[in-house]
């Protein structure tokens, strides 16, 4: 078996990974990464609208600074983020997009003289100063008072991977592609490493390291419809689950991306409503202003979800053999706008659906998109529970976003997280000599062999495929953007017989190499752990906040749920126990209304009064 030694393991090769990789290799330190693909295939590198940072270049983002950005990221999250977080990635923020351009990412610039722009289909003009000439600009998105989100058009994702993946190159960062981290290799206190598999021989390795960070992104296809990549199946929270000793934070928090195409769900960015697209409804009829009178299309993620999906439900949405939908309509945004500045939107509308957007409207629904949820950690990244394991970007629940993550700050979470994370792993690895102790690696290996073994022999009843489509049809159905108690009980009551029937499973081939069944086989226990996760939490959380909304408890109930839920998995348990800290060791920001959406609260130290 061959067996690798690192100072450093990334398992992930998205920009978290990598941006963490970046800094240790810096300083000094031996780095592998592990990724289930090239790294440039990665899903970060979909990401289109922008990262959001308070530069304040442009004319509609001036007087902006990181005291409102935070502001923002706050209310965005309705009060469930940790505050010192907060604060310190809007401040890091500004620093690391420079940093980006230093490194080669083209970013849209600032251009002088007058320019035109749209808010909700208006249009108006502003002057771009001289002084700002060349700087960094910046476009709309929701949930902010200014613009502030950088753009490379609308391959921002793309721009950022491939450079920082050169960046990777050139420091020398091994990059161990399609292997997949089976377990952590620990002791109950210390992580030594993981148990891996090579999806193309099929063959177990063994990576020791002195610091392991978990980067694998999201767990969008865990629910039907998702703009996620097909690896986003959260392999790296299953791992630290899988410890029974490191939890995970906050799972019942799931984000909708109002713009998901119909029917493939593939996003089209936040950034068509940031430059003045519009949404519409079966009549042509402009709905998010009456919703939301001041925000509309650019209220926070959550809400304009759920003003969508409750504008459909009253009989607005435009029947299609593959549900309903609404529009989404850029047309007045011009030819060269879209051509340029959303090229992959166009691209995407010509190739997946047929269409010009120049011309066309452009089916829409709100579509899971984003899990603020996550492998918990302190604000150094290090995870709770075990010494050694760091986690960063999506997969962590650092925690920047809450209940509600802002568009444009995960994308900005990937490098400044990785910046910060990677920096205080290197402050960990400085003269830290770690006692591997291998026969947790033999008992590790021991294991995994007999699971795939036992896959391999068994002429089990379950097929893969089956148990994972109806897995996501629950979580779509019941786990969704409105819940209640009914739905998300026959939810956890049917994951748990998923769970049962996924030890029966029979496979239906037999290679040992590539044979992704296998590998979905290895995943899906541990897929709907994950998913009971997120479905058990929502259950137990008796109020609405940010993207978690129960009709039957619509107010967010500071009183009570103030708080962060901590997931863990025991041994042998049907079901993960809940525990509950702070939300926040401070409040810099205290408790109030967003501003936008519902804004009903129980407050945290009046229970008699119910604002509205
Ligand atoms: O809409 C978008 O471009 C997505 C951005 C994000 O999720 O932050």
């Amino acid at each position: 078996m061959q067996t690798f030694y690192t100072d450093l393991l990334c398992i992930g090769g998205g920009l978290a990974g990598e941006r963490v990789a970046v800094e240790a290799a810096q300083a000094g330190f031996d780095c592998i990464i592990l990724s289930l693909v090239p790294p440039r295939r990665s899903h970060s590198c979909a990401a289109q609208g922008g990262m959001q940072a308070a530069l304040g270049n442009c004319a509609m983002g001036e007087g902006d600074n990181p005291d409102i950005h935070f502001e923002d990221t706050v209310k965005g999250s309705d009060w469930g983020c940790d505050q010192e977080v907060a604060r310190l990635f809007a401040d890091t923020a500004p620093i690391v997009m420079r940093e980006l351009a230093f490194w080669g990412v083209p970013w849209n610039r600032v251009v002088p003289g007058p320019a035109t722009y749209f808010k909700g289909g208006q249009k108006f003009e502003v002057y771009e100063k001289e002084e700002k000439a060349g700087l960094i600009t910046a476009r709309a998105f929701g949930g902010t008072a200014k613009w502030r989100t950088c753009y490379t058009s609308d391959g921002t994702g793309h721009c950022v991977l491939y450079t920082l993946d050169s960046k990777v190159l050139e420091l020398g960062v091994k990059i161990h592609d399609r292997v997949e981290a089976l377990s952590l290799i620990h002791d109950g206190e210390n992580c030594f490493g993981v148990v891996a598999r090579s999806l193309r021989t099929g063959e177990l390795l063994v990576y020791f390291a002195k610091a392991v960070l978990i980067a694998t992104g999201g767990y969008g296809r865990l629910y039907k419809h998702t703009t996620n990549a097909v690896i986003n199946q959260g392999t790296g929270l299953i791992l630290a689950l899988d410890t029974g000793i490191v939890p995970l934070g906050n799972m019942e928090a799931v984000q909708f991306h109002p713009t998901g195409i119909v029917p493939t769900d593939i996003l089209v960015t936040e950034g068509c409503r940031g430059d003045g697209g519009t949404l519409l409804d079966k009549n042509g009829y402009r709905f998010m202003p009456d919703y939301e009178p001041e925000k509309a299309e650019l209220a926070s993620r959550d809400v304009v979800s759920r003003r969508m999906t409750e504008h459909m439900r009253k009989g607005f949405g435009v029947k299609s053999p593959y549900g309903e939908h609404l529009w989404l309509d850029i047309r007045h945004l011009g030819e060269k706008h879209i051509t340029t500045k959303l090229r992959e939107v166009y691209d995407i509308c010509q190739n997946f659906l047929g269409i010009n957007p120049v011309h066309e409207l452009i089916p829409v629904r709100p579509t899971q998109h984003y899990s603020m949820g996550g492998v918990r950690t302190n604000k150094d990244g290090a995870a709770y529970g075990l010494k050694g394991l760091f986690a960063a970007g999506e997969a962590a629940c650092w925690d920047l976003h809450g209940f509600n993550r802002l568009g444009g700050n995960s994308l900005a979470e990937t490098v400044v997280a990785g910046r910060i994370v990677g920096a205080k792993i290197v402050e960990f690895l400085k003269g830290y000599e770690v006692d591997i102790k291998t026969q947790y690696a033999t008992a590790e290996v021991k294991k995994q062999e007999e699971r795939i073994n036992e896959l391999k022999s068994k002429q089990g009843r379950e097929n893969v495929y089956q148990l994972r489509n109806e897995m996501q049809e629950i979580m779509m159905e019941k786990v969704g953007i409105f819940r209640n108690e009914k739905d998300l009980q026959e939810a956890v009551n049917r994951l748990q017989e998923l769970l049962d029937r996924s030890k029966n499973l029979g496979l239906v081939s037999d290679g040992i190499g590539a044979n992704p069944e296998l590998a979905e086989a290895l995943r899906l226990p541990g897929m709907i752990k994950v998913a009971l996760c997120i479905a058990y939490g929502a259950l137990q959380r008796k109020e609405s906040r940010g993207a978690h909304y129960r009709e039957d408890y619509p107010y967010r109930n500071d009183k009570e749920w103030l708080n962060r839920t901590l997931a863990y998995w025991e041994e042998g348990a049907d079901l993960p126990t809940l525990k509950y800290e702070p939300a926040s060791k401070v409040f810099y920001l205290p408790p109030g209304d967003r501003g936008y959406g519902e804004g009903k609260v129980i407050p945290k130290d009046d229970n008699t009064e119910e604002k509205e």
